[in-house]
């Protein structure tokens, strides 16, 4: 049995801590947060759960294997080392830290102790996403040409990060899992409408080693929640759309034929519409998966899917969209 402890339990942290709490591999041992409200509510609802306003309680007790992070992002680095330099094996939230250098020395970090490293990429093990993974690399939807991504929403404002460090590590830790490569290029454009100095509205723009082309919009200030994705390929296109309850996923064997004209003026483009079928998914709680693959890599010492090299992708990827970003800010 696995003894574990939680710190952070804002809006987040509960979700780690009833997970962890469901599964029988595990003991969630403690939790701290700095806040004493927060610690009240775990008090009520979890009491064999030890509660403590001090990091140093937790990461003191050699009893406690490992520790999962679900503080805000400027804290992770932090929190995270003090973690690792206490021999713990580590999951971090996304997204891993708030720079790439924080990154680099949080991996070598873990490396060097013999300390197991993940972080929270959730979508990674959401089925959706794995079979969409799978349709891909099968070669089903021919050779992908570009890939348009959705997450807008009204809300939540965050107080200290963009709305890129916010919402767009979902998105790309789906998309470099999917095309199983990292972009040679980013950059984007946006708006701080409401708070001062924090952009609330992101289009970003990718450019992949592959050719493949790939836009992001993300945004806090939406009329309607939208989450979706298309990917289009040479043989067929796919839209995924997570905010459907069935048939989230639906591959079009849709595309354009391209004909060498034999004569000057011959019309060479013939555009196909053939069947949209609908992949069967499966349910199930992404985060369940996420935090049981934790639980199996800390009893095998096998190494995460979604492990430092992984964040730290993700992270690359944020700062070089915050820069652009924030260079095309008046
Ligand atoms: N995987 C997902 O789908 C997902 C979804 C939402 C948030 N997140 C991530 O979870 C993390 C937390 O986000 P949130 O929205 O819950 O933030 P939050 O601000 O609501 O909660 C953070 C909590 O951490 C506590 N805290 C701060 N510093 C601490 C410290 N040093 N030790 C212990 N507790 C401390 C705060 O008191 C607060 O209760 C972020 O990294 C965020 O990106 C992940």
């Amino acid at each position: 049995m696995i003894r574990i402890a939680l710190l952070g339990y804002g809006y987040w942290g509960p979700n780690l801590l009833r997970n962890f709490h469901e599964n029988p591999r595990c003991e969630l041992v403690a939790c701290c947060d700095l806040d004493e409200k927060k610690l009240a509510k775990v008090r009520a609802r979890y009491p064999s759960v030890h509660v403590t306003a001090d990091p140093a309680v937790v990461l003191g007790d050699p009893s406690i294997q490992a520790v999962a992070i679900a503080t805000p992002i400027s804290t992770h680095y932090a929190v995270a080392r003090r973690a690792l330099e206490a021999g713990k094996h580590l999951f971090v939230e996304k997204p891993f830290t708030a720079s790439a250098s924080e990154a680099r020395e949080l991996i070598d970090l873990a490396r060097a102790r013999g300390l197991l490293l993940m972080v929270g990429h959730t979508f990674e093990y959401s089925p959706a996403v794995l079979k969409i993974g799978e349709i891909v690399k099968s070669g089903h939807l021919g050779k992908i040409f570009y890939v348009s991504m959705t997450r807008v929403n009204l809300g939540l404002h965050q107080k200290d990060v963009s709305v890129i460090w916010d919402l767009a590590p979902h998105d790309f830790s789906i998309l470099f899992h999917v095309l199983g490569e990292k972009p040679a290029k980013v950059s984007a454009l946006g708006r701080a409408c409401i708070q001062k100095g924090i952009p609330d509205v992101a289009f970003i723009n990718l450019e992949f080693p592959s050719g493949v082309v790939a836009h992001l919009e993300v945004s806090w200030l939406s009329p309607s929640k939208l989450r979706s994705v298309f990917i289009v390929g040479s043989s067929r296109m796919l839209i995924w759309d997570d905010t459907q309850t069935v048939e989230k996923v639906k591959i079009f064997d849709h595309g354009v034929n391209y004909k060498d004209p034999e004569t000057f003026g011959e019309y060479h483009l013939s555009y196909r519409t053939g069947d949209v079928v609908s992949p069967k998914i499966e349910t199930y709680e992404p985060l369940y998966a996420e935090l049981d693959h934790f639980l199996t890599c800390v009893e095998t010492g096998s190494r995460p899917r979604t492990d430092g090299e992984s964040g730290l992708r993700v992270v690359e990827a944020l700062e070089l969209a915050e820069e652009s970003l924030r260079a095309s800010l008046r």
